[in-house]
């Protein structure tokens, strides 16, 4: 069985190929952060417009590095929330006409579960069950796995997302959008004692986050720096960079361990794009050799959006027979508990 997977749900088009015997075959991906860079954010119409001239020339480019024709496609997978509505419409409309003219069958595909099942693709996948860190722009969320479809949500963030937490105070720290990556590359040049940021929420019982009070205390402690120096020095600002991924790395650190601890498993998966920071890895690495656990992530690209787990998510689905009908319909909010367990 050969699966194409398209996802357009934000500023990234990722196309991809999964194979049952060869596994990832093809995969391509265009993102559009130069074209939202100066508007500090994802222009939405922007988004859709892109995603209209991209998608089929990436669908093309696909099948030819895979050495495919059309007819070699027996399914198509397609995230269809949650997401931007627009976005998410481009490619679930071009994947149900595919589907239609090739006359196979499509499905779906929830996002978050996408990312969730991201580090299945490596050499090393975990098994069943475990606990999953997700962690991307648009959601932060802890989730107990136990098998593709059996997610039971411990906790998750009640205002700003871990990744947009980090891009929110990157924009702060005069860094383009969006600078979750770029903040971490900053923070290496940081010094490790000069500020001190809260965890938030670690001193009372649950699994929930809040990340909105770290862009306001780095606000507030870059006016502070500003009025004692004149100007933000390049040092100030990887130090406050350091002092705030160290706050949102342990805060997400507390709640894995917490997370752990009331399920009983020793497996935790880190997932979506902030899972891609090289000091939460190091972290979450350290804890669980601590915990005599094991932790799992995906490799960095496929941390941040792609069609290749979309690919593979829509791939285990259609393998058991499930598929979406006709029409066209997306989700731009979507629960993850509402899937089907397989
Ligand atoms: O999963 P993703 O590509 O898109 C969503 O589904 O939202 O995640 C994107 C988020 C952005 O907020 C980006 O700044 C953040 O992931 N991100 C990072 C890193 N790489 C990407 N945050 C912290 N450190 C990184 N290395
Ligand atoms: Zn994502």
């Amino acid at each position: 069985m050969r699966i194409l997977g398209i996802e357009t749900s934000c500023d990234e088009t990722g196309v991809a190929i999964y194979d049952e015997e060869k596994g990832l075959i093809a995969n391509q991906l265009y993102t559009q952060i130069a074209l939202h860079a100066d508007y500090g954010g994802v222009v939405p119409e922007l988004a859709s417009r892109d995603h209209i001239r991209k998608t089929t020339p990436l669908i093309q480019a696909a099948l030819q590095q895979a050495g495919l024709q059309a007819e070699d496609i027996d399914g198509i997978a397609y995230t269809c929330g949650p997401g931007l509505v627009g976005a998410l419409l481009v490619g679930s409309t071009i994947a149900r006409s595919l589907a239609y003219a090739w006359n196979i069958p499509a499905i779906g595909v929830h996002h978050m579960e996408g990312h969730l099942l991201a580090p299945m693709l490596e050499d090393n996948p975990p098994q069943f069950p475990f606990v999953a860190l997700l962690v991307s722009g648009g959601h932060t969320q802890l989730v107990r796995v136990d098998g593709v479809g059996q997610y039971e949500l411990l906790g998750e963030s009640i205002d700003d997302a871990a990744g947009e937490a980090f891009d929110k105070t990157a924009k702060l720290l005069g860094l383009d959008y969006p600078g979750g990556a770029a903040l971490s590359r900053l923070a290496e040049q940081g010094n490790l004692e000069r500020f001190v940021f809260p965890r938030p929420m670690t001193d009372r019982p649950g699994l929930d986050f809040s990340f909105s009070g770290l862009k306001t205390f780095a606000a507030n402690t870059i006016n502070q720096a500003i009025k004692q120096e004149g100007e933000l020095t390049e040092q100030t600002k990887a130090d406050i960079a350091y002092a705030f991924q160290q706050a949102v790395v342990d805060t997400l650190a507390i709640k894995c361990r917490r997370a752990l601890k009331e399920t009983g498993f020793k497996r935790l998966v880190i997932a979506g794009g902030v899972s891609a920071n090289k000091q939460l890895r190091q972290s979450l690495a350290g804890m669980m050799q601590q915990l005599k656990g094991e932790v799992f992530y995906p490799q960095p690209q496929f941390c941040t959006d792609n069609g290749a787990m979309i690919a593979y998510t829509g791939f285990l689905r259609l393998k058991q027979g499930e598929h979406s009908p006709l029409e066209i319909e997306v989700k731009p909010r979507w629960a993850m508990t509402e899937l089907n367990a397989i």
